[in-house]
């Protein structure tokens, strides 16, 4: 899978500031970046966590690697919660963790089959089905009323075998289109709603404070990266059905998309090593959690920013909708 090794471009040196670091670039090499899946996604080498939160140069450097590569890889992190927030605010604001969801109130998601009592939580429980909704092709918050620019994920206990995470570009896949759908899809919208993604699942599995906590969203079905112009296509397994289409037709449409987006061979799927560290661009990628052996612990905490003006959110509302608010 891996390419050949890329300097990045940018003026970053470890060696130039003063950190307690545990930056083994000692001889002030620029960080290194190696392409990893199917022209899309990249690991960054010779930086850390606290590097990026603390120096601006670093901060440039991994913010154009993001735009550029959609998921970025960092391995052999030291990672508490505060590093990870204070790496996860350098792209903005951090999501507050919502209702019904481990870490509500605070800016951590935890996803974890470990009960109260430590113990691993049994097949049939509510834990587990919700990561098996983690299991469906989405991109995270679109059923929020502000989506989400980029979620950072970190492994704190992983299986011994299986839990990986699969990504997809769906900018890729746009760019696979044939220019009458890439302009029908610029112009069309999807309604995204957390309830039809868990009821994939179970009927209930979205609890009705979550379904009067989280409305249906419309939201445009391509984000253009206003850094660099690329399209991507916006779905998830939150969308259900395209406005001004029959409800039929449009989930026929969102299905034939979804299955194009994630064809096979396309993705690059991460196998997880204690200390690692992905950040995904939510705007420009799809991903899905792949099962593990139900006895065995998996513990994953998650940070989420919250996409702004800079990162293209104001034009994903529909038009009507933009005039209204
Ligand atoms: C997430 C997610 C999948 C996984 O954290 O947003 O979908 O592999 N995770 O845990
Ligand atoms: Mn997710």
């Amino acid at each position: 899978m891996r390419a050949e090794i890329e300097l990045l471009a940018l003026p970053f040196e470890p060696m130039c500031h003063n950190l307690a670091g545990h930056n083994d670039n000692k001889g002030g090499l620029p960080m290194d970046l190696v392409p990893m899946g199917p022209g899309f996604a990249a690991e960054l080498r010779g930086v850390t966590l606290s590097d990026i939160a603390s120096d601006d140069a670093a901060y440039a450097a991994v913010r154009a690697a993001f735009e550029e590569h959609s998921v970025l890889v960092f391995r052999d992190q030291e990672v508490t919660d505060e590093i990870q927030l204070d790496f996860s605010r350098r792209f903005g604001p951090p999501e507050v963790t919502k209702i019904g969801s481990q870490g509500t109130g605070s800016h951590f998601v935890i996803l974890s089959t470990i009960g109260p009592d430590g113990e691993v939580v049994p097949p049939d429980h509510r834990l587990v089905l919700r990561n098996r909704a983690n299991q469906l092709w989405h991109t995270d918050s679109s059923f929020k009323r502000v989506p989400a620019l980029t979620s950072i994920l970190s492994a704190r206990i992983i299986p011994a075998h299986g839990g990986e995470t699969e990504y997809v570009s769906t900018r890729l896949a746009f760019e696979r289109l044939d220019a009458p759908m890439r302009e029908r899809l610029e112009n069309s919208f999807a309604w995204h709603d957390y309830a039809h993604s868990r009821g994939q699942i179970a009927p209930d599995l979205a609890s009705p404070e979550e379904r009067a906590a989280l409305p249906p969203q419309c939201w445009r079905m391509v984000w253009r990266n206003p850094v660099n112009g690329r399209g991507a296509i916006y779905l998830a397994s939150h969308a259900y059905a395209v406005e001004g289409m029959e409800p039929a037709a449009g989930k026929k449409l969102i299905d034939e998309l979804m299955a194009f987006s994630t064809a096979p061979g396309t993705g690059y799927m991460h196998q997880w090593r204690k200390g690692d560290v992905v950040m995904w661009d939510n705007r420009a990628t799809m991903h899905r959690g792949r099962p593990w052996p139900s006895h065995e612990a998996r513990l994953m905490i998650r940070t989420t920013i919250s996409a702004t003006e800079a990162d293209g959110a104001n034009t994903m509302r529909p038009p009507s909708s933009q005039a209204a608010e």
